[in-house]
């Protein structure tokens, strides 16, 4: 019996460690895809109104700035300091490094 509990709480613990580590991708999808597109060309509607930079091919800001432009909006983009968490944040400036081809 208490063998099968210590499991049971090795599982949750487990599972719940790894929803603790932020999702990019679906991140991306909900907060990031409806301007800069699902693969970062920026080749939405709002994209190309806002005249958004091909993100698979031009990356010419570094983390911090990133990480900033995120945090805090830049031009008609919002900040999401308010809706992500530093670790949320980390996790989407390594995503929208990993769309450079
Ligand atoms: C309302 C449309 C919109 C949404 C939604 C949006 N962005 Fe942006 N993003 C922009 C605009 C506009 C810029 C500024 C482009 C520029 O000035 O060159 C920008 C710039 C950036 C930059 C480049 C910063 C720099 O210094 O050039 C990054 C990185 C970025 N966005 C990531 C994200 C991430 C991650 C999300 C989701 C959390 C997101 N964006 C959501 C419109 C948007």
């Amino acid at each position: 019996m208490e063998v099968t509990i210590s499991v049971i709480i090795a599982l949750v613990l487990a599972s719940s460690g790894a929803a603790f580590g932020a999702d990019a991708a679906a991140l991306w999808a909900q907060h990031c895809a409806s301007c800069h597109g699902k693969d970062g060309t920026g080749t939405t509607m709002m994209g190309k109104k806002l005249g958004l930079k091909d993100y698979t091919k031009d990356q010419g800001f570094s983390d911090a700035e990133a990480t900033k432009v995120i945090k805090n909006g830049k031009g008609k983009m919002k900040g999401y300091k308010d809706k992500l968490s530093d670790a949320d944040v980390k996790a989407l400036v390594a995503y929208v490094r990993s769309l450079k081809k």
